[in-house]
């Protein structure tokens, strides 16, 4: 059977390729989540992509994810910081996440070192741009 791949963007994602591209890069979303269905495709996976700015709808998805999909990769934007209910969603549906950011949060403001997403994941990539959710695809693969 497929394994099924979630790869989940929160808010100010779609904003990509305009919002700060010294931060962030030049890609849009739209090319990030073409590169992860076309990694998926070589590795094997089955991927579906979606972007939420409401925390709720993302809350929803993960709890639906529970049976349709074996694990997300979930980048939660700002959400990571503030977000108890992401990180309960997590627990309550007990999915493997793999938590990635574009930028290196411990190496910007305070207010970005903590996630409440951190201690639910498999695992934290940041600080590699795009090449982060390649990188989560190839250790889900791995690890299937
Ligand atoms: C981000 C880092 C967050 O601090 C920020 O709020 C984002 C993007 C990243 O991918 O680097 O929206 O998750």
């Amino acid at each position: 059977m497929a394994y099924r791949v979630l790869v989940l963007n929160g808010p100010n994602l779609n904003m990509l390729g305009i919002r700060e591209p010294q931060t962030y890069g030049a890609q849009t979303l739209a090319d990030i989540e073409a590169m992860c269905v076309a990694e998926g495709r070589e590795l094997g996976l089955e991927v579906e992509c979606r972007q939420s700015n409401i925390e709720g709808e993302l809350v929803t998805w993960i709890q639906q994810a529970l049976g349709q999909f074996d694990a997300l990769v979930l980048n939660p934007g700002a959400y990571s910081h503030t977000s108890i209910a992401i990180h309960d969603a997590i627990r309550a549906v007990g999915i493997k996440v793999i938590e990635v950011h574009l930028s290196n949060i411990h190496a910007r403001e305070a207010f970005r070192h903590h996630s409440y997403v951190s201690a639910v994941a498999t695992g934290v990539i940041c600080g590699l741009g795009a090449t982060g959710y390649k990188l989560a695809l190839r250790a889900l693969a791995e690890k299937r």
